[in-house]
C-alpha cells in the first residue's frame, strides 16, 4: 500500500558522501530498528514468495541476508545463503560480476539448490543489477528455477533493471520503493 511504501521510505536514511564523495548511501538500519517498520517489510516480501510460488529464499551477502532470513521463516520455507567467495566450506559454484572498478565474486553451495527449487532472491538494493544478475546465474547453474527478485529499493537512474531483464527470462523484478 501507499501507506505502507511511506512507512518503510521514512526508516531509509540518506547519506551524502558515503563510502565517497558524490555518492548518496541508502542506510536502512533505521528501518531494522523499528520493528513496526521490519515486520511491515517482513509481511510483504512473504505475500510476495507467495505469488512466486517460491521453494526456497536466496539471501545475498550481506544486507540481503538480514531481509531475507525471517522472510524464509514466517514463509515456512527455506534460506540459502550467497556469499561472498571465499565463505562457503562445501562445493560451491562461483559467478564473478563487474563492480564500478574491478571484479567480485559471489558463491553458492551447488548442493543447496537443485532441479525442482523455485528461488525468489532478495535484496536491499538494485542498483547497477550486477550482483543479483550473477546470484540469477548461479541459481540456473545450480539447476534450480528463478521464481523472483524483490529489492527493498531500486536506484531507477542506474540501469539495473534493464541489465537484469535477459537474466529474468520473464520472472517478476519487484521493487518496494523505486527512488
Ligand atoms: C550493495 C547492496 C546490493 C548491491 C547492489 O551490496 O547491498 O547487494 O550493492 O549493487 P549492484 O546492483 O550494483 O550490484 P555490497 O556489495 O555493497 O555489500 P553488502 O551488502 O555486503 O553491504
Ligand atoms: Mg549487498
Amino acid at each position: 500500500s501507499e501507506d505502507g511504501r511511506a512507512l518503510l521510505l521514512s526508516r531509509i536514511k540518506d547519506v551524502p558522501d558515503y563510502p565517497k564523495p558524490g555518492v548518496m548511501f541508502k542506510d536502512i538500519t533505521p528501518l531494522l530498528a523499528d520493528p513496526k517498520a521490519f515486520a511491515a517489510l517482513t509481511e510483504t516480501l512473504v505475500e510476495l514468495a507467495g505469488q512466486y510460488g517460491a521453494t526456497k529464499i536466496v539471501g545475498l551477502e550481506a544486507r540481503g541476508f538480514i531481509l531475507a532470513a525471517p522472510v524464509a521463516v514466517q514463509a515456512g520455507i527455506g534460506f540459502v545463503p550467497v556469499r561472498k567467495a571465499g565463505k562457503l566450506p562445501g562445493a560451491t559454484l562461483a559467478q564473478s560480476y563487474e563492480l564500478e572498478y574491478g571484479t567480485a565474486e559471489i558463491e553458492v553451495h551447488a548442493e543447496d539448490l537443485a532441479a525442482g527449487d523455485r528461488v525468489m532472491v532478495i535484496d536491499d538494493v538494485l542498483a547497477t543489477g550486477g550482483t543479483a544478475e550473477a546470484s540469477l546465474s548461479l541459481i540456473r547453474r545450480a539447476g534450480a528455477e528463478v521464481a523472483g527478485v524483490a529489492v527493498l529499493m531500486e536506484l531507477s537512474f542506474l540501469p539495473g533493471r534493464a541489465k537484469l531483464a535477459a537474466s529474468l527470462a520473464g520472472a517478476p523484478l519487484d521493487a518496494l520503493i523505486v527512488v
